[in-house]
């Protein structure tokens, strides 16, 4: 496995594989890696011939009050676990090589960023689009990874690939959980044990409202049910529980298909999110 850290190295790597017709996996992150990010790795190891990882904690997706100079970094840890899943190269660009200039351009997401964590989050997607849109221009994959941990930003860079006609496959692999429930975050290193004790409880409170709205086709029934369990479980503070039509990110109508169900709680001073995609019969 090869670690690189500028745009010119990752280039010429890239070329060479595009020479020898080689297929590309990229699997975007920013580090801390846990097995949510592993198994981004291990799908990509299995479809591409070329895998590589970029590792860069992103400024401009955080906002002023969050927490991108404490986000948790560890590149040599990462270094070893992307290579025991199979990662060809990591691209572990800095700040600098990255963003040496700025010349005022941005990719603005559009309506399915005002809601969920993009109402929270001003400017959030925008900053992911950019820094995905030159991760895109500079491996020229021909798969990209996501996780469904992530839906809205799912949602939004696949219209980001269909309106812009990045030449490319968007590929989502499922939520990677703890044995309690809770989904893997590098987040959850911030969270004290009591803390840590409460947090399943989000993915608790979203199954009970899916089985509830399964049953009755109730929203707000289903949605209140959510946010007691949450209540009662937790000292946490919901930001936000929502159910949703995937991947337009509108209401639920009748001939919605695809549902979200996706819920942001602060438990402690920590933001954590969580989801479930299910069909409608
Ligand atoms: P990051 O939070 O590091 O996540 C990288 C990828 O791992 C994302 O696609 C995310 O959805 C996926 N992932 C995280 N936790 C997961 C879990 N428990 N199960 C499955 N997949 C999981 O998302 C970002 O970074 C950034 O916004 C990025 C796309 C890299 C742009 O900066």
């Amino acid at each position: 496995m090869k670690v690189i850290t500028t745009i010119q190295a990752l280039t010429a790597e890239i070329q060479a594989a595009k020479q020898a017709h080689k297929t590309i996996g990229l699997v975007p992150t920013m580090g801390y890696l846990h097995e949510g990010h592993l198994t981004l790795a291990q799908t990509a190891r299995a479809e591409n011939d070329l895998v590589v990882m970029s590792i860069f904690v992103n400024p401009t997706q955080f906002g002023p009050n969050e927490d991108f100079e404490s986000y948790p970094r560890d590149l040599p840890r990462d270094i070893a676990l992307a290579e025991s899943v199979g990662v060809d190269l990591i691209f572990a660009p800095s700040v600098e090589e990255m963003y040496p200039q700025d010349g005022g351009i941005r990719i603005h997401a559009g309506e399915q960023a005002m809601i969920l964590c993009g109402a929270s989050r001003p400017g959030h997607f925008d900053g992911v689009l950019q820094v995905v849109a030159k991760l895109f221009h500079l491996t020229l994959p021909t798969r990209a990874y996501f996780g469904q941990k992530d839906a809205q930003q799912v949602a939004i860079i696949t219209t980001m690939v269909r309106d812009f006609n990045f030449p490319l496959e968007m590929r989502v692999v499922p939520i990677v959980r703890e044995e309690d429930g809770l989904a893997k975050s590098s987040r959850n290193i911030y969270l004290s044990e009591s803390e840590r004790e409460e947090a399943p409880a989000i993915h608790e409170a979203l199954q009970l409202a899916q089985d509830s709205f399964l049953a009755t086709g109730e929203v707000g029934y289903a949605l209140a049910k959510a946010k007691a369990h949450i209540q009662a479980r937790t000292h946490g503070r919901i930001d936000y529980i929502e159910l949703l039509a995937y991947p337009d990110l509108i209401p639920v109508t009748e001939t919605t298909q695809q549902v979200l169900l996706a819920a942001a709680v602060y438990i402690g001073q920590t933001r954590l999110i969580d989801n479930s995609i299910f069909t409608l019969k």
